[in-house]
């Protein structure tokens, strides 16, 4: 488990997955290996027994040769015993005489068939040499010579083959269980963070509305404190604001056309009076200030929020971060956020946005998650590091729909 994800307060959000699919791959890897090793062992007797048995037959016939005149007879009542590796038995000049084991060549005549069986020849010649027969008569003087041409069964062939086409249909199988598992993981996923959402917002709900009520009472109440009160409903109105995000994040929310650049501009205010002094927050826009983006306000904000958040932390308080607008290709629009802050190792920048990753005391590792997930799935957006470089900055680029 990598330390990076860090155990927050107790809690572990560590993933094991990273872990768990080498160990899964190298598994695969090694059962793979060791059934084309089995086979291929396998194959290699098989092929080695055909061999005797095509050798036991070209032994017989010359020994037949010497014992018998129909010994051509003979041989082909022994030959019969075998009926799995094809055979053509050629004179000298190879010419074919005698096949066994050949369907096709059963099935043609005349022409046709000697073509065939010139080209079975040439494939066999391809695979494994041919036996020389040498014909000798009783008196032990050669009177001719045949060759024995023969290749692989067909379950021998067959069996070459096989591991792999068993190993593509278990690796089809394998992927078709992964896509599976994923997809039910992110329904899972999707579920948890429906539910906490809607259950937060709910739960949020009620005192809120009381602490309205209040605000209002005490306003009658102590009129000479309203000052104060209209602070009291400031946060009153960011908690309300919180309520909100939660519950749209709980339904599908309803995306609409807006100035992106007067929102970010609006985000921008907001976050410059909480950030230390020492942050210059700056927005430009190309070509101009007249860019809409299909978004959901309060929820594009929160991933603004988050941004510049992180921005701020990674410059330790002391720096500027720089929101810029664009429009990009096919009707999209680009946001980049731009700090001068610490940056983020390459090796790093993959596990940004897994949940529970964080470099911080204080962090939970959710921020750059939860950013992904509003403008992914809520937003049918992009988000990513564009660019980050140690002591130099990062920068962040979301894309929206126009
Ligand atoms: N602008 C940035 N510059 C450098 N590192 C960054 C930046 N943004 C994110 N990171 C790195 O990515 C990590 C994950 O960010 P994320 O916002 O998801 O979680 P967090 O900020 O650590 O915690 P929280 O849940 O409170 O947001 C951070 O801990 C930090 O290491
Ligand atoms: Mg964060």
């Amino acid at each position: 488990m990598s330390k990076k994800f860090k155990e927050a307060k107790g809690i572990t959000l560590a993933p094991l997955r990273p872990h768990l699919k080498w160990i899964v791959v190298g598994f695969a890897f090694f059962i793979s290996l060791g059934s084309i090793w089995y086979t291929n062992n396998l194959v290699e007797q098989i092929r080695e027994r055909e061999q005797r048995q095509i050798e036991i037959y070209a032994s017989s016939l010359e020994f037949l040769a010497t014992a018998s005149d129909n010994f051509l007879m003979i041989f082909d009542e022994i030959v019969s015993a075998n009926h799995t590796v094809p055979v053509i038995l050629t004179d000298i000049s190879g010419a074919p005489e005698f096949h066994r084991n050949l369907p096709k060549a059963d099935r043609l005549m005349g022409e046709e068939k000697s073509e065939y069986l010139n080209l079975e020849i040439g494939r066999m010649r391809e695979e494994r040499e041919p036996i020389e027969v040498t014909l000798t008569d009783d008196a032990g003087n050669v009177y001719g010579t045949k060759f024995i041409y023969y290749k692989n069964s067909f379950l021998l062939s067959q069996l070459t083959y096989y591991p792999y086409i068993q190993l593509s249909i278990i690796a089809l199988f394998g992927v078709i269980t992964f896509l599976i598992l994923n997809y039910l993981r992110k329904v899972e996923q999707d579920h948890v963070w429906v539910g906490l959402a809607k259950e937060t917002a709910h739960q949020l709900g009620t005192p809120l509305s009381s602490l309205m009520a209040w605000s209002e009472y005490f306003k009658d109440l102590y009129p000479e404190q309203k000052e104060a009160l209209l602070e009291f409903d400031k946060d009153v109105d960011r908690l309300k604001v919180i309520t909100d995000r939660f519950s749209s994040i709980g339904s599908e929310p309803q995306l609409a056309k807006f100035n992106i650049v007067d929102t970010i501009d609006e985000i921008v205010i907001y976050l410059q009076k909480r950030l230390s002094t020492k942050i210059q927050m700056t927005v430009s826009a190309f070509p101009g200030r007249d860019i809409e983006a299909r978004i959901h306000q309060s929820l594009f904000a929160w991933v603004i929020e988050n941004l510049c958040k992180n921005a701020a932390d990674a410059m330790e308080g002391k720096g500027s971060i720089h929101i810029s607008v664009l429009r990009a290709n096919e009707g999209r629009i680009a946001v980049d956020v731009k700090d001068t802050g610490k940056g983020i190792p390459k090796k790093k920048i993959v596990n940004v946005f897994r949940p529970g990753y964080t470099t911080k005391k204080r962090g939970w590792g959710l921020g750059l998650t939860l950013a992904k997930r509003i403008i992914e799935q809520y937003h049918q957006g992009k988000i990513f590091v564009k660019h980050s470089e140690i002591n130099k900055g990062t920068t962040f680029r979301i894309y929206l729909n126009g």
